[in-house]
This record gives structure tokens, sequence and C-alpha cells, in this order.
């Protein structure tokens, strides 16, 4: 076990935040909006923090009078990746609907994306939606929903 540990994200993380989403291979965040999560009521950030420095983030947004919440970001360093952080960081996120009490969470995911999916399906997701060309390099995507 790597000694991580999951807290809020907060301002000061907006960086680390940024420079990990060089992993996504596209779609990335820009670094306003980073500053903007880690500030809006609407968003709730996770971070793993393993020693001196993160490896690891979940963003969930939430809309007014919304019934769902979306994870609209999560990520895991390679170096740190099989441990069960990102099913952790899901937990957190889901937490947090359930305490605003809302009935589902959804999110997207690429259809070449192997690893997220099998994360998600573990965790109770399922299919609801296949999203044509939805990444901005034209990958398909797939929208999936857990119920609460
Ligand atoms: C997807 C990602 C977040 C998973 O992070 P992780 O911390 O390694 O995942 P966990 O260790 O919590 O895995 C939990 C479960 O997910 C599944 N899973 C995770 N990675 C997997 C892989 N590479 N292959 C198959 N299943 C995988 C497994 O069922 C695993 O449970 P198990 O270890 O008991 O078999 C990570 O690979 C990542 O950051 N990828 C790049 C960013 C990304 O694609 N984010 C999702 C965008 S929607």
């Amino acid at each position: 076990m790597s000694g991580a540990r999951i807290r809020r994200g907060a301002p000061r993380d907006a960086a680390a935040i940024l420079s990990m989403e060089a992993h996504f291979p596209s779609d990335r965040m820009s670094a306003r909006s980073v500053r903007h999560f880690l500030r809006a009521p609407s968003a709730h950030v996770w971070v793993v923090e393993s020693g001196d420095h993160l490896s690891g983030s979940l963003i969930l947004l939430t809309r007014r009078g919304g019934r769902s919440a979306r994870i609209y970001s999560v990520i895991v360093l390679p170096e740190m990746r099989g441990q069960g952080l990102a099913a952790r960081l899901v937990a957190e996120a889901e937490a947090e609907a359930r305490r605003l009490n809302l009935e589902a969470v959804t999110l997207e995911v690429r259809r070449d994306n192997v690893p997220a999916q099998a994360l998600y399906r573990k965790l109770g997701y399922v299919e609801v939606r296949t999203l044509p060309g939805f990444y901005d390099d034209g990958a398909d995507g797939l929208r999936l929903r857990k119920a609460l």
C-alpha cells in the first residue's frame, strides 16, 4: 500500500491538478477551468496526496435543481494505478452525491478507454447512451450512469 490519502482539493492544488491533465488523450481542462472548479460551489474536487505531491484527482459537478451529479474528470498517475485509488475517489464522489440527496451519478467515457470502463462497470455504472464523436479528437463516447 502506498500510504496515499484522499482529501478535498483546494485552490493551492490548481497547478498540480493541471499538470496531471497531460495524461488525458484529449479534452484537457484549461488552467482557468481548474481554478474555477476549485472555487465553485457546484464543483466538488478530491485529490490523492502521496508524500509531498498529488497523484490523482476527481472533479464532480452538480447543477442547481439537478437530480444527478456528473463525474467530470478522474485521473490517477500511472505509477499509482492498480491500488484502488480511483475506486476510492469515485466512492467519495458518490457519498457526496448521496449527501446532496441526488439520485444518480453520470459520466462520459471514451469508447476506447478500456481501463476506465472496467473501473466504472465494476462500481455499478451502466451504459445509457452512446455519444458519437463526443471528444474533440472525434473519438466516440459512452454515457454511463449509476443510480444511488
Ligand atoms: C482509469 C483510471 C482512473 C483507473 O485508476 P486506478 O487507480 O488504477 O483504478 P483502481 O485501482 O481504483 O481500479 C479499480 C478497478 O477498476 C478496474 N481497472 C482499473 N484499471 C484497469 C485496467 N488497466 N485494466 C482493467 N481493469 C482496470 C479493475 O476492475 C479495478 O479493480 P481490481 O483492481 O480489483 O481488478 C486510471 O487508469 C487513469 O487515470 N487513466 C487515465 C485517465 C482516465 O482515463 N480517466 C477516466 C476518464 S473517464
